[in-house]
Order: C-alpha cells, then sequence, then structure tokens
C-alpha cells in the first residue's frame, strides 16, 4: 500500500470548497494523526471554469464518473448533492474498493441500505456524519458511544436553514426575506424547498432513526410537515402563549415496543425547554437512553465550514482504517422495528377554536375530546364584543389518530364557527 492517502472530492461548492481549503491549511496535523499524507488528486464539479479559492485548478473536473472509475483513488468525499447520477457515481466508487464519505443526507435516506451493502461487501467504509445536524457529533455516537444501550427517543432541530428563518421571524422580520439570507449565508440546499417543507429534516430524521433503533427507516417512511404555511402572525401569537415555534424531528418507539414513528413538523416548544434557546443556523437534538438517561447535543448545523469539520473528521477515520486494513462495518438493523404511520404518535396539542360564547358550548366541546380518548389539560377563553369567543385548549399527551377523529367531531359542532388551528406540542411539562 502506498503511504499517501489519495482523496478526491465529488463537488467543490459551499461544502466541498471548505473541505479542500482544510486539506491544503489543515495537512500536517492531518497527516500526523492519519500516519500518512492526504493528497487531493481530484475535484469534480460542473463548471471548471468557475473561479475557486483554495481548489488548485490541475485536479478540477467535470467528469466525476472518470473520477469514481480511477483504481489510484483511497476515499471518495460525495458533496455535490442530488440522488442522480450521485448514486451510481458512488456505487461505481465503493465498487472499485474507494471508502467514500458523503453528506447527502436525501441519497442515504433513500438508498442508504443498498450503499452499505456494497460498502462491507468491498470490505471499505461508509460514513456521513456531516449529513445530519452539520459540525455535530452526532451519528457516531449514536452509532458506537451508544452501541450498548436502548434508544427510546431522539427529538431535535436538524434543518439550520428553516431554524435561521423561524429566529428571524420571532424578531419580527419577513419569511421570504430570511430565507434569501439563509440561501446567501450557504445554509439552504441547492432547491430550498427542501428545507421549507421539512424534506431535508425528513431524510435527516430518517438516517437518525435507522442508527437509534438499529432497523431500517427511509424517507418514504416520516411523516413530514414544513413551515411554509407558518405566519409571522403564528410565530407572534406562540410567543404571547408562552412558546416558539420550531421545526422539530422527531423519532420513537410505539408503546408496543415493536414499531417507530418518525415525524417531522412545526411544533410549540415552551420558552423555557432548552430548544427554544436553540437559535439561527444551530441544530440541538434530544436523545433518550434507557441507560444513559437524557442527552443533548449542539452546535452549528449548517454552513460550509462547520460541515467540512465533519467531513474530516469521517475522512481521518476512513484513512485510519485503510491504512489498518480495517472492513467496512455492516449497517445494523438487526432489530427490525416497524415504521408506524403518524396516527400513532403520541404527543401533546394546543387547539385553538372560534365558538359561540353561550350556555352549553364548553360542555359539548369537552365531550368531543372526551369521547375520542383525549384528556383536556387546560382550558384558556378570551371573549370579543360581537359575542364570540376564543377557545384555547391544550391536551394531555394523546395519540394522534384520537385527535384527529375529535378535531372531525369539532368541525362538525353547531357552537364551533372554526377550528383555528392544531398545533403539537413538544417539551411541555
Ligand atoms: P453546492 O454549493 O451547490 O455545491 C455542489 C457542488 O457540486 C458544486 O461544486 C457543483 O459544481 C457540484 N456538482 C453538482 N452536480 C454535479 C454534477 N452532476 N457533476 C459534477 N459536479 C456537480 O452544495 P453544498 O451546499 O456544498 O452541498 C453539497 C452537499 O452537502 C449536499 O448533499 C447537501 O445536502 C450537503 N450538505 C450541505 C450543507 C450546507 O450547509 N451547505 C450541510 C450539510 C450537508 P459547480 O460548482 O460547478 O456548480
Ligand atoms: N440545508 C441544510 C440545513 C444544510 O439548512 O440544515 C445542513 O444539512
Amino acid at each position: 500500500m502506498s503511504d499517501i492517502v489519495r482523496v478526491a472530492l465529488l463537488g467543490g461548492g459551499t461544502v466541498g470548497s471548505q473541505v479542500a481549503r482544510l486539506l491544503t491549511d489543515s495537512a500536517a496535523d492531518l497527516q500526523e494523526r492519519v500516519g500518512a499524507p492526504l493528497e487531493l488528486v481530484a475535484v469534480a464539479v460542473r463548471d471548471t471554469n468557475k473561479p475557486r479559492a483554495g481548489i488548485p485548478s490541475e485536479v478540477l473536473t467535470d467528469d466525476p464518473f472518470a473520477v469514481v472509475s480511477r483504481d489510484d483513488i483511497d476515499i471518495v468525499v460525495e458533496v455535490m448533492g442530488g440522488l442522480e447520477p450521485t448514486r451510481e457515481l458512488l456505487e461505481t466508487a465503493l465498487s472499485n474498493g474507494a471508502s467514500v464519505i458523503s453528506a447527502n443526507k436525501a441519497l442515504l435516506s433513500e438508498y442508504g441500505a443498498g450503499l452499505h451493502e456494497i460498502a462491507h461487501k468491498n470490505g471499505v467504509d461508509l460514513f456521513y456524519e456531516a449529513a445530519v445536524a452539520g459540525a455535530i457529533p452526532l451519528l457516531r455516537p449514536l452509532r458506537e458511544s451508544l452501541a450498548g444501550d436502548r434508544v427510546n427517543k431522539v427529538l431535535g432541530i436538524v434543518n439550520g436553514t428553516t431554524n435561521y428563518i423561524l429566529t428571524k421571524m420571532g424578531e419580527g422580520q419577513d419569511y421570504a426575506e430570511v430565507l434569501a439570507e439563509a440561501q446567501r449565508l450557504g445554509y439552504a440546499e441547492a432547491d430550498p424547498t427542501a428545507d421549507v417543507e421539512g424534506h431535508d429534516s425528513a431524510a435527516k430524521a430518517a438516517i437518525l432513526a435507522t442508527l437509534a433503533f438499529h432497523s431500517s427507516v427511509t424517507l418514504g417512511d416520516v411523516y413530514c410537515q414544513g413551515i411554509s404555511s407558518v405566519t409571522l402572525r403564528d410565530v407572534q401569537a406562540a410567543a404571547d402563549l408562552g412558546y416558539v415555534i420550531k421545526l422539530l424531528a422527531v423519532a420513537e418507539r410505539t408503546p408496543d415496543g415493536e414499531g417507530i414513528v418518525t415525524r417531522v413538523h412545526p411544533a410549540l416548544v415552551p420558552k423555557a425547554h432548552p430548544l427554544a434557546s436553540v437559535h439561527d443556523a444551530f441544530n440541538a437534538v434530544f436523545v433518550e437512553a434507557e441507560s444513559a438517561g437524557q442527552m443533548m447535543f449542539y452546535g452549528r448545523g449548517a454552513g460550509g465550514e462547520p460541515t467540512a469539520s465533519a467531513v474530516l473528521g469521517d475522512l481521518v477515520t476512513a484513512a485510519r482504517n485503510r491504512r489498518a486494513g480495517a472492513a467496512g462495518q455492516a449497517q445494523s438493523v438487526y432489530a427490525g422495528l416497524t415504521p408506524r404511520p403518524i396516527g400513532e404518535a403520541t404527543t401533546r396539542y394546543l387547539v385553538s377554536l372560534d365558538v359561540a360564547d353561550q350556555p352549553g358550548v364548553l360542555a359539548q366541546i369537552a365531550t368531543a375530546f372526551g369521547q375520542h380518548g383525549v384528556s383536556i389539560q387546560t382550558v384558556r377563553q378570551d371573549t370579543d364584543e360581537q359575542g364570540g369567543a376564543t377557545l384555547l385548549i391544550g391536551t394531555h399527551a394523546a395519540q394522534e389518530a384520537h385527535l384527529a377523529a375529535t378535531v372531525e367531531e369539532l368541525h362538525d359542532l353547531d357552537s364551533v364557527n372554526e377550528v383555528v388551528s392544531v398545533m403539537r406540542v413538544e417539551g411541555a411539562e
């Protein structure tokens, strides 16, 4: 084996350019840590004429297939994004005996199992710490540090762009303006719909659930609702009630212990909860494990340089493994828990109703909740001068299907003028 570890990058954009820069700037330290120099031998991009600070022009190419077909490359770092031709490129790289490091959650949440199989068959590594929560070491702790524990729940903020938008909306700024700023700062996906509609968080939730529960969870198994319909008014109304709105990713075991519900949606979080203090593009993830108890992982969830840090961590591990002749590990999905629909999720809700302010109305409404087994925890009524009232009903933890049936019945009650909103509440006592 050569003493040099040869590295190729697929992508030289926001993340790739920072990986290339750090490979040069930290070359001496990386060499000490790996025990051999890391040499950047190719960077595949779409446009080789674009000026790219820190990437020597002689390694640039617009032919990624030629890169992954080379037999002198030890590690391929994929930071170009997209599903195709990226999947084919990574399959080729792994089949050719290169280890692969990827930041591509969209790809891994769909095709992770197949890629792991090829990596395992070829005795090479497939790592993707950067794909979830940017710089935060999260996947390795789940895969390795918690390998002896039993995880029951993972809950957190895993998208920097939407957290940035919601934070700035909380300061009164306009949605579209803030989204453009998040794009400029390099937080957003190439198509920011993936961020604002929750798909990026859902892909990350699938990866987290797979690792946490040793069971296969793919993007299609994740309930997904984004923040595009959250208005400045919603954010302000939540603040008045003592909450902030956060886009959360949640994965948890069902009460029978045999299933997992994985969901992404905006939720009300009490202002005193640690997740409420996670601002801007920062991410934070709570993990609840049987023996370890609750842990919180917090840090920068997006941006070129923080993400490049996670990529380099994987790069050092993969390079060390290659030098030690260590074989890539198979994906651990032995537990085989079944992905379950959102109807089986259990959480609390805050239901806002526009009602007639008349005798018996509250009783009718309470009956609708009671009949579906949804227990009311708090009721607040604000009356207006026209004889109407807004009822805010907070529930104890209830099954989503039961809450949905309650809401359907509320729609049919004559005394209910409108079901104004139904919000999930996470982290409340
Ligand atoms: P980006 O700035 O758009 O960079 C993409 C790079 O890939 C560009 O250099 C582009 O070339 C190149 N590329 C795209 N398609 C290609 C193709 N078919 N052939 C050759 N080159 C191609 O994206 P990014 O923000 O760095 O994100 C890259 C990946 O990292 C994505 O999977 C993303 O989800 C993930 N990620 C991003 C962040 C973040 O904060 N930005 C954080 C974590 C993970 P040109 O430069 O010529 O256009
Ligand atoms: N677009 C992603 C985000 C990048 O905003 O979190 C990090 O995965």
